[in-house]
């Protein structure tokens, strides 16, 4: 059973975009921490590898992937950084990376700046939002993609508008002539994954957000015909010695990046373990605990402050984006007033992104276990009083 280490005194309705970590995790996780202290040499050279490689397998079982071509990383942007890096020795000049208007912001800078260098361009496909079925994704992810497409990047699930979206269909229309670039930050622990089944070229998410490791744990899963090229966005030991004994070369590129604080990621089958102790269903219980959650929070919100609702219930897992009306006077900061009011006079996490651009906003709830529905009433009055 997972204790929440949480500040009772605040509204926490962003679990999206940092998770939140069970205290039994954090108190493993200093364990570890400690007993790395002890001996740091005896740790890193002896404990670090076979524990890496126990909380390797662990993951890739929960998201169904091959092991042997699974990573970690310290979070999401790192992993594409890193596809990205890798590819740039090998895309033809005029190359396009297509990405889609609702691709996250650090990761479109991370195309931006490898399609500068190989001398070719991002290219955005028109995703409706609202969105009315997945087939609506499918049909504008593919109709913007060229013969100079090189790289596809698509989001499982969407930062700011919270949209689960078809990604193993797009990537069967389209692998293995035009590789995929899953970035699916949200997806593992908040939706049931089967990376064997998606079958993209590359996927990369967070441990962090829903399956609630410590801040600093991620994975990159590389399909076998790519592992021969792809490298650590941090070029280090791997490259060459493959130290610390990994067991393959891919892995070696990964596991070892240059000294760090290695017990986030070492602390990951803790959190597979703990989380999935909340519910009597496991982590299935989870998943569908939290999806009818934000589905009644959105509801009510949408209800008591008159608001459409631009996703089906069957396209969210559990974060949903309101869409609300403009601001009287906008900024162009991420850091939207009404956020910052919401946490300043209300108590209340929860973020509002100026999108696709101020001063048109959305508002994006979470749910996770320690969520109640008095938190979205409380939103809603907050909402109500503000927007009036
Ligand atoms: C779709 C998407 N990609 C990437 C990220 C970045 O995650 P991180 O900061 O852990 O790299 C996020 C974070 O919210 C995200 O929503």
């Amino acid at each position: 059973m997972a204790t929440w280490a949480l500040d009772p005194g605040v509204t926490h309705l962003n679990h999206g975009s940092f998770g939140a970590c069970p205290s039994e995790v954090l108190e493993y996780q200093a364990g570890l921490r400690s007993e790395m202290e002890r001996n740091p040499v005896g740790f890193m050279l002896h404990t670090y590898q076979p524990a890496l490689e126990a909380n390797r397998s662990a993951l890739a079982e929960f998201v169904g992937a091959d092991a042997n071509g699974l990573v970690f990383v310290p979070n999401a942007t790192y992993g594409v950084n890193s596809v990205l890096r890798s590819l740039e020795g090998l895309l033809p000049s005029g190359a396009e990376i297509l990405l889609t208007n609702q691709t996250y912001n650090a990761c479109i800078n991370a195309a931006r700046v490898t399609a500068d260098r190989v001398g070719g361009s991002v290219v955005v496909a028109d995703v409706p939002f609202p969105v009315a079925s997945p087939s609506e994704v499918v049909a504008a992810v593919l109709d913007a993609v060229t013969e100079r497409t090189a790289l596809v990047m698509l989001d499982h699930v969407t930062s700011p508008t919270g949209a689960v979206w078809p990604v193993a269909e797009i990537v069967a229309a389209l692998e293995p002539e035009v590789p995929v670039l899953v970035d699916g930050a949200h997806a593992p622990g908040m939706i049931e994954l089967d990376l064997a089944e998606i079958g993209a070229s590359f996927y990369t998410a967070n441990c962090h957000k829903w399956i609630c490791s410590p801040k600093g744990a991620a994975f990159l899963s590389v399909a076998e015909r790519h592992r021969e090229y792809v490298r650590s966005a941090s070029v280090s030991h791997g490259y060459n010695d493959g130290w610390p004994d990994s067991s393959t070369r891919f892995h070696a590129q990964f596991d070892w990046t240059g000294t760090d604080d290695p017990t986030a990621r070492l602390s990951v089958a803790k959190a597979l373990e703990t989380v999935g102790e909340h519910h009597r269903d496991g982590w299935a219980g989870i998943r569908r605990s939290n999806h009818e959650l934000v589905i009644e929070g959105r509801n009510l919100i949408a209800d008591a402050v008159g608001l459409d609702r631009p996703v089906p219930d069957e396209m969210l897992g559990s974060i949903a984006a309101l869409p609300l009306p403009a601001p009287t006077s906008a900024g162009e900061s991420i850091f939207d007033e009404l956020m910052v009011d919401l946490h300043h006079n209300w108590k209340i996490e929860v973020p509002v992104f100026a999108w696709p651009e101020a001063p048109a906003r959305v508002i994006r709830i979470s749910a996770q276990q320690y969520n109640t529905i008095a938190d979205y009433e409380r939103l809603a009055e907050a909402l109500h009083a503000k927007l009036r």
